[in-house]
């Protein structure tokens, strides 16, 4: 073989190594599983009046596909709007439900907390997080003085300052004011509120130990249930993010485990082929492990988090690992990878914000103003 030809093997390869790394997670969150061939998912696009795109019908695999290894199934394949049964969608979710969270609320990336206080709502209570040499703090937004905003306080040997009379807050506190518990996971920021049995740490699932990390934050007019039964529906995706999901099938579904093949669009025509799994580890997260494939061990990790007047956050962590050699570059990239890994999730969220507004608006009987957001989806169908 001609040194040329090795070199052009080498690059190749390291080609690969590298979108295999930069794509090791599904962008953003798996959102949908479907059942049955891809070209049931064509159809599925076709379906809806849409004629996939020239882009969208090329699939180019990147990587094996894990699904090649599984036994043949005996079932016959059902249609998705079958599969996703209502009924087992909700007894999901109440199982879910009952796991405890012990008083631990998401709030934001850890990145976004600098030292200027920045002001939340979390579960109806205005707080302020900041973060000092001491490290990460959190109060509650209002001056007990008189009531100003501390979200523009001067932060002074540890103490906010109030920027209307100058009172100084500290730890030991003042009257009522007092810090609440908050907590720095390393990707996420959290605060404990009283109304929950309380429990020393958020509940988390397993995250890799080397992963590139990546956090976005969208608020919609709905409660953190209807967060979490968006993730526990799985056999959306194809339909609702068809330029991200292709070769989707649900090859296990119980009420705390739902396990599937998915190919995911990585770049253009490179589809990348996976077995993904959903638990749920408390009320108000879903986890979503790449169990084979590329990419394992990476984790999309989703919070739901009640603001208060019927809003709440998506609060969602991507892990992105990989066992190619090209990782430990890809984690000396992080800054540069972790945009793509925000806009991929980020789009993905801006279509199921829309359907968790939807399941919000039909279970409180006023389909509103929460309708007319215009999903991705579509308005591609127009
Ligand atoms: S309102 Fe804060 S010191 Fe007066
Ligand atoms: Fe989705």
């Amino acid at each position: 073989m001609s040194a040329i030809d090795t070199g052009a093997r080498r690059a190749v390869r390291e080609l690969r190594d590298w979108l295999g790394v930069v794509t090791s997670p599904p962008p953003g969150a798996f959102t949908g599983a479907f059942k049955g061939s891809s070209s049931d998912s064509a159809t599925a696009s076709s379906d809806d009046g849409r004629r996939p795109t020239w882009l969208e019908s090329l699939r180019i695999p990147l990587g094996d596909r894990p699904r090649d290894r599984q036994p043949a199934r005996d079932e016959a394949p059902v249609p998705d709007w079958v599969a996703a049964s209502p009924a087992r969608i909700l007894r999901a979710w109440e199982a879910a439900s009952r796991k405890p969270c012990g008083g631990w609320f998401a709030v934001e990336g850890s990145r976004r907390i600098g030292k200027h206080p920045k002001t939340f709502t979390i579960s109806g209570r205005d707080v302020v997080l900041w973060r000092d040499e001491q490290g990460l703090h959190a109060a509650p937004e209002a001056c007990p003085h008189m009531g100003a905003s501390l979200a523009g306080a001067a932060v002074r040997d540890g103490c906010l300052v109030c920027p209307w009379h100058g009172l100084s807050l500290g730890p030991a506190g003042h009257g009522a004011w007092h810090h609440l518990p908050a907590f720095d996971d390393g990707t996420l920021v959290w605060i404990q509120l009283p109304g929950e049995a309380p429990l020393a740490r958020p509940v988390l699932p397993v995250r890799p130990r080397s992963a590139v990390d990546a956090v976005v934050r969208l608020e919609g007019q709905c409660e953190p249930e209807h967060i979490i039964r968006n993730r526990l529906d799985p056999w959306h995706g194809a339909h609702f993010h068809p330029y991200a999901f292709c070769d989707l099938e649900v090859i296990h579904a119980d009420d705390e485990r739902l396990r599937m093949n998915v190919a995911y669009r990585a770049f253009g025509p490179l589809v990348v082929d996976v077995v993904a799994e959903f638990t749920t580890p408390s009320a108000r997260c879903i986890a979503m492990h790449i169990v084979d494939g590329e990419g394992r061990g990476s984790l999309v990790e989703t919070h739901a988090t009640p603001l208060g007047h019927g809003r709440s956050a998506v609060v969602e962590a991507t892990f992105a690992t990989s066992e190619r050699d090209g990782f430990g570059l890809a984690r000396r990239l992080g800054a540069v990878i972790r945009p793509f890994m925000e806009r991929s999730a980020r789009r993905l969220w801006d279509d199921d914000v829309a359907y968790a507004e939807r399941l919000a608006s039909i279970a409180d009987g006023s389909p509103g103003p929460s309708t007319l957001r215009a999903t991705r989806t579509a308005k591609r169908a127009r």
